[in-house]
């Protein structure tokens, strides 16, 4: 099977590994890649929001499976696109991605389903925005109503910055949505679907916030581990018949079918689980986790369910072992991140064993690697249980120089 992967970071790094490790898959593009990609498929360039070329790009190069990575071209129909190439895609046509491009259609969405989620207002101007905040009181969640890679939520006790991050949302003509406050843990459960069958992988949880302790603002996230050990034993049940299956039954219904990744962000709220957001791909970082782990083959699970065959697919398998990533960011990342840094101690980081580095913003220069990106790479340990797999992953972070880079020393710590 040969398969070409759209997008160029740390989550379509992680898919190349993972479909590598499929004894069905024999050959491995993608489109435009990273230096870490080159290393386990070929890379083409060209621009993976244009669906006319990244359609062409696949049937030039004969390819059984395009998978794409990323929210924007998802959002901008690639899949369409490749679809209407008669060639099979995984990840869902631009209809059905708006689930993730439109927080307020996800919610018009979940409303129609049944499926629980935090009440929510759409605001157009400042005083629907200023009536809203004081519906719900605090704590404030302001959410930019569009793609904003995981940075256009402000959640704050903090009225005027509440106020503030609308207000400027607004002033680049933006539209946004202010809701009801979710406290308990969040999990992310990653659904393989066909427009019809939902197969769940393994839940993981991801550290959204940049510093230690989840102080900070928002990122599209700073590490994840997987397995869940203290999550209840139904949780994917529970998501599976609450959310997932509602969704996707009505989606169909809508006569826009959900076909690809449905990831589901979640709270374990006091009154129960509750769906944060959906996105409509893989989540970053914790795709590097979730697959690390997965035994089963990736490129016949995913060309399953971009054919409409998931429920053929069988049990899914899994790894004993726990996995555990630690994001390195660069300088000033989520605000104004600053790249070019020269980036040393990966293959020493890899020497370790159960270890391995995923690439996401970096660059070839000369002989050497530089940082190109706000996440850099992420540090990937497997191990016996959690904390084997965290300490393996610091040891190789250790082993990692990028000046001024940071990461959070915190991830998959242990709760006390
Ligand atoms: P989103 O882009 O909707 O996933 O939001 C990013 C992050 O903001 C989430 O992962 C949560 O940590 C936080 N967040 C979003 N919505 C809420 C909410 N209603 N209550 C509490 N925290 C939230
Ligand atoms: N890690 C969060 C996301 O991928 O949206």
């Amino acid at each position: 099977m040969k398969i070409l992967v759209i997008g160029s970071g740390g989550r379509e790094h992680a898919l190349a590994l993972a479909l590598k490790a499929d004894p069905q898959v024999t050959d491995i593009y993608c489109m435009p890649g990273n230096p870490g990609i080159s290393q386990v498929a070929t890379l083409i360039e060209g621009d993976a929001n244009d669906g006319a070329q990244v359609a062409q790009a696949a049937q030039h190069l004969g390819v059984d499976l395009v998978v794409v990575g990323p929210e924007a071209p998802l959002v901008a129909g690639v899949a369409d696109a490749v679809r209407q190439a008669g060639i099979a895609c995984f990840g869902p046509g631009a209809e059905a991605a708006r689930l993730e491009g439109s927080k307020a259609f996800a919610k018009q969405v979940m409303e129609e389903a049944g499926v629980p989620t935090a009440r929510a207002l759409t605001c157009h101007n400042q005083d629907e925005l200023q009536g809203a905040l004081a519906e719900f009181g605090a704590p404030y969640v302001v959410k930019e109503d569009g793609l904003a890679a995981g940075k256009g939520v402000v959640v704050t006790s903090d009225l005027q910055q509440a106020f503030d991050h609308g207000a400027d949302i607004f002033a680049r003509g933006g539209s946004l949505i202010v809701e009801e406050y979710l406290d308990g843990p969040e999990v992310s459960l990653f659904c393989v679907c066909d427009g019809k069958t939902v197969l769940p992988l393994a839940p993981a949880q991801d550290f959204k916030r940049a510093l230690d302790g989840d102080e900070g603002p928002n990122t599209g996230g700073m590490g994840a581990y997987s397995p869940l050990e203290w999550a209840p034993a139904d949780l994917t049940e529970q998501v599976l018949q609450k959310v997932a299956v509602p969704t996707v039954q009505r989606m169909a219904e809508r006569g826009t079918p959900f076909s690809g990744l449905l990831y589901c962000g979640l709270a374990l709220t006091s009154k129960g689980v509750r769906v944060v957001e959906f996105n409509v791909r893989f989540g970053d970082p914790e795709t590097q986790v979730v697959l690390a782990r997965l035994r089963s083959p990736l490129g016949q699970l995913l060309l399953a369910a971009a054919t409409g065959k998931l429920a053929d697919f069988g049990e899914l398998e899994w790894s004993e072992q726990a996995g555990v990533c630690v994001v390195l960011a660069s300088p000033g990342y989520p605000q104004k991140a600053k790249t070019g840094g020269a980036l040393t101690g990966l293959e020493e980081a890899e020497a370790l064993e159960g270890v391995h580095v995923v690439h996401a913003g970096t660059a070839r220069k000369g002989q050497g690697l530089v940082s190109a990106g706000g996440r850099v790479l992420a540090v990937v340990a497997l191990g016996q249980d959690i904390e084997a797999a965290r300490t393996k992953a610091y040891q190789g972070m250790q082993r990692i120089s990028l000046p001024d880079g940071h990461y959070r020393l915190d991830i998959a710590e242990a709760k006390a």
